[in-house]
């Protein structure tokens, strides 16, 4: 029985990804572009017990995943067991480095992380664009956090067989900051279910659909030129308009709290004091504030003097997902 474990980090978008072209597919209707980052880590190991039934058990920083977690786990983990032509339940234990389900794209680096340590646990040995592919099923910000750096997942139409993300331009890193400013408030809606009100319910999901397109371009330009001012614009503009899609649905999907709206407010406040820096927000209460890395500690220390804001977490550009042991297990029977 071969036990394998993985390491994966989340990565944050500038272009942003909310809605799906197939959702039995899970396939993204529109580009996006993120950055790995290094701080927020998962590591998780897994191991098939061969031809043993009975449910997969998942455990996560140390408990049992909560029921929906498991099945989500379960039903990636029988893509695999399909593909390799094996049976058995598996074992999976997964820690995060910094608060999960908090809006801190837990389930990017978690089914990176999944995808890489199970394929090897069941014996398969896929490149790097298959478990993007693979990883995309389970969550689609995945496919990304499957590579480090700079990332593109494009946008796919209904029925396409294979999707993966890919490095964008040179492999060596563009030195940027991200500051994580923490919020005192959880997210209460699952992306899933987020972006499928929005898409059922939101008269402006065609208008965000449109647009998204021209905003990803202009964001690979940016990044492929190395323009920062031009990239941290357009990712506020990606941001915004995702939110504002997506509160407009009905029932309203609303991820800020008090404290998004202050902080966002402390970034454009150190902009117009000199300090460039600009906010992002995924589906969560958390702003993102890219920003030189020179500037990091400043950015960190102002965001954390915004009321509601509990930590601050600095990240810098990480790496893809990496395999880190794989042994000849015991065997669980
Ligand atoms: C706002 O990848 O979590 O963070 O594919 O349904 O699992 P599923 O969604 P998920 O959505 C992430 C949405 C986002 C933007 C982004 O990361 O691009």
């Amino acid at each position: 029985m071969i036990e394998a474990t993985a390491i994966a980090r989340a990565n944050i978008a500038f272009a942003k990804y909310w809605g799906k072209s197939d959702g039995s597919r899970n396939l993204p209707a529109v580009p996006s572009i993120s950055l790995t980052l290094d701080a927020l880590e998962t590591r998780t190991t897994v191991r098939f017990a061969e031809g043993e039934a009975g449910p997969d058990e998942v455990t996560m920083d140390g408990s049992a995943a909560p029921a929906a977690v498991r099945q989500r786990v379960s039903a990636f983990l029988d893509l695999l067991r399909r593909r390799a032509g094996r049976s058995g339940r598996a074992v999976v234990s997964t820690a995060n480095t910094f608060p999960t389900g908090a809006g801190l794209a837990s389930s990017a680096s978690g089914f990176a992380a999944i995808a890489l340590a199970a394929s090897r646990a069941i014996g398969l040995s896929l490149d790097a664009a298959e478990l993007s592919d693979l990883a995309r099923r389970g969550s689609a910000s995945a496919a990304r956090s499957i590579f480090g750096g700079f990332v593109e997942l494009p946008a796919a139409s209904a029925g396409t067989d294979f999707l993966a993300a890919s490095p964008l331009g040179a492999t060596d890193f563009w030195d940027l900051a991200v500051v994580v400013a923490v919020a005192d408030a959880r997210k209460e809606i699952g992306s899933t279910e987020g972006m499928q009100r929005t898409e059922a319910t939101s008269p402006y999901y065609a208008a965000w659909i449109e647009t998204a397109r021209t905003e990803a371009a202009a964001i690979r330009a940016a990044v492929l030129r190395r323009s920062f001012a031009s990239l941290g614009e357009s990712a506020e503009r990606s941001a915004l308009r995702m939110h504002a899609a997506a509160m407009a649905a009905s029932p309203a999907v609303l991820y800020w709290a008090g404290a998004t709206v202050e902080a966002i407010r402390a970034v454009r406040r150190m902009r117009d004091e000199g300090i460039e820096t600009y906010f992002t927000i995924d589906a969560g209460p958390h702003v993102k504030a890219l920003c030189r890395p020179e500037d990091a500690p400043e950015v960190a220390r102002r965001l954390g003097l915004v009321a509601g804001i509990i930590r601050t977490i600095v990240a810098r550009p990480g790496r893809g997902a990496e395999l880190v042991e794989e042994n000849r297990g015991r065997s669980s029977r």
